[in-house]
């Protein structure tokens, strides 16, 4: 038969937690899994703004034809300026562009396809450690993939080995760079830090990818974009993959793009030219609906004022978990060793904790995290903290060693 040879591979650790926790009857099973916000509820809401944006789409969408292989064009225009600024010159000299994509996934696919079949022989760098799925994309699309440095042993930033691994790339090869809220860690750079990459990268002529998968959930959605904006303003190239999922809570309707940014407008037009090939390749032409939300939403100026105190409101309720986790772990005396998770930003913490006490967590106490000890803590029921540091300080109890 055909098939006869194929074996199985393992599903994926992140969205097979979804699964190993849907089917969990503990009543007092904690979701810290996968990155996706929910409220006090316990439920990933849709933004009210999202909803007001759908019902005008119900009433006035006339057609379902194919957008183009860019996608929307009022979509990239917007999701453009709420990345670079609505004031940023790149927009003005038409030197940046957006590629509607599924998801943020799909910016970084787009990414890798692009940078095999037209940066040949580029090497890309990630940091250790990164969102898995960084690490297969690439090294799917033949692209040799190697790491900085970025959080050590000690559960703690290491900017220093990362500026001294960045220094030794080989020149003109492309760095994937976290804009903010680090998936797993949480660990962001300072504006400071920044411009020491910023000035590597320079001398090095290194090629930034920047994901952008968080915006607003870090300090907020300028804040945010600081260091994007830096970036493509001191720079003539830059990539950015930019995700709508987490902010405008569109998960399941893939919305993402990928920004461009390059030396003048005739080059960003054939640089587009080839992402229009890859896409058609790869998905055709983008699924609209979200993306359609997305531009109703920024086009309109009550919309978008009042989305953004959606996004600030979902902020806020992450930095209070944060301080609320730690707070609940004080009476347990362990405020200090997991001090790092007030200071960490996003819906992710590295919290230090073993794979050995994360096995214990989810069988002792229905508490779901990655093997890795990333704790959604977007994904905590604030009205259970106490139970979840009792969980988490029975299962320290036996290990003395502080991370
Ligand atoms: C995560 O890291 O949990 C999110 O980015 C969701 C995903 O697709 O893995």
């Amino acid at each position: 038969m055909h098939f006869d040879a194929i074996g199985r591979v393992p599903g994926d650790p992140i969205l097979g937690l979804m699964d190993l926790y849907a089917q969990d009857a503990n009543p007092n099973k904690f979701d810290l899994g996968v990155g996706v916000y929910k409220d006090d509820q316990g439920l990933t809401p849709i933004p009210p703004s999202v909803k007001r944006a759908e019902q005008r789409l119900v009433e006035r969408q006339t057609t379902k034809t194919y957008i183009g292989g860019h996608g929307d064009a009022a979509f990239g225009r917007l999701i453009s300026e709420l990345v670079l600024g609505a004031e940023s010159a790149l927009l003005r000299e038409h030197r940046a562009g957006a590629t509607q994509t599924p998801g943020g996934t799909g910016a970084l696919r787009l990414s890798a396809d692009f940078i095999a079949h037209s940066l040949p022989g580029r090497g890309v760098w990630l940091s250790n450690p990164t969102w898995p799925i960084h690490e297969s994309i690439f090294a799917k699309a033949g692209i040799k993939v190697s790491h900085y440095p970025y959080v050590g042993a000690d559960n703690r930033l290491d900017v220093g080995a990362m500026l001294a691994t960045l220094s030794t790339v080989p020149e003109r090869d492309v760095v994937l760079l976290h804009a903010c809220c680090h998936n797993p860690t949480g660990f962001d750079l300072s504006q400071e830090d920044w411009r020491q990459v910023l000035q590597i990268v320079r001398e090095r002529h290194l090629l930034p990818l920047i994901d952008f998968a968080y915006q607003g959930f870090g300090d907020g959605l300028e804040q945010d974009a600081w260091a994007v904006r830096l970036f493509a303003a001191e720079l003539p190239e830059v990539l950015i993959t930019s995700s709508c999922s987490k902010n405008f809570g569109l998960y399941s309707d893939r919305v993402g793009a990928l920004i461009v940014c390059a030396a003048n407008a005739e080059k960003l037009t054939d640089v587009r030219s080839q992402l229009a090939n890859i896409a058609r390749n790869l998905w055709s032409t983008p699924p609209d609906h979200g993306a359609a939300v997305v531009a109703t939403i920024l086009g309109d100026a009550e919309l978008k004022a009042q989305w953004s105190g959606e996004v600030e409101a979902m902020r806020a309720r992450i930095a209070q978990l944060r301080s609320g986790l730690v707070e609940a772990l004080a009476p347990h005396g362990l405020a200090e060793r997991f001090a790092h998770i007030g200071a960490q930003r996003g819906m992710f913490s590295y919290t230090g904790l073993s794979a050995e006490q994360v096995k214990q967590l989810r069988a002792k106490h229905s508490v779901y995290m990655v093997s890795s000890g990333r704790a959604n803590v977007a994904g905590i029921d604030a009205r259970r903290l106490t139970l979840l540091a009792q969980a988490i300080a029975d299962v320290c109890r036996d290990r003395k060693s502080v991370v």
